[in-house]
């Protein structure tokens, strides 16, 4: 929490590159209730174009999903994505998450693969 609380000051301070940008949704009472994170990536897994509109976050709160808010965003994200010059739009998810997965198929987006990622420590 407090990490994504200070990459959030850090964000509206205009401190970091990453995201490039952040679209949030509101309830009719003003209440933040979703937000997308968008940056633009030089290589995205099956695309064949450069740059490209990259969905780095997405989320819904609970009791307001199901209610088309989510594809609203991501509508919202392709429009800025397409205002960056971008013509295509991409996106990952863990292999566990079947919501993700069913939201992004459920939005046109169609599956370019399965990676396993690896690290080590310099
Ligand atoms: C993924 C998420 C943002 C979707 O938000 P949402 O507001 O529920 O999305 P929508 O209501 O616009 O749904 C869009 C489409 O996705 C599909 N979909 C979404 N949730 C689904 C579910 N639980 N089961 C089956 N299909 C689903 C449907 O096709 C749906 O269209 P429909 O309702 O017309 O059938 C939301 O579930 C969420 O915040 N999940 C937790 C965070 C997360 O996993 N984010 C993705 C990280 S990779």
């Amino acid at each position: 929490m407090d990490v994504h609380r200070a990459e959030i000051d850090a964000f509206l301070a205009g401190s970091t590159k990453q995201p490039e940008a952040v679209l949030m949704a509101e309830s009719a009472e003003g209440k933040a209730i979703g937000f997308v994170e968008l940056s633009l990536r030089s290589y995205a897994e099956g695309c064949d174009t450069s740059p490209v509109a990259y969905l780095e976050g997405w989320f819904v709160e609970n009791a307001y999903r199901r209610r088309g808010i989510g594809g609203a965003l991501v509508e919202a994200a392709e429009d800025w994505g397409r205002r960056q010059g971008c013509t295509e739009f991409a996106s990952d998810a863990p292999a566990s998450n079947d919501t993700s997965r069913v939201s992004h198929l459920g939005l046109g987006f169609e599956e370019a693969g399965l990676i396993r990622c690896f690290r080590k420590s310099l």
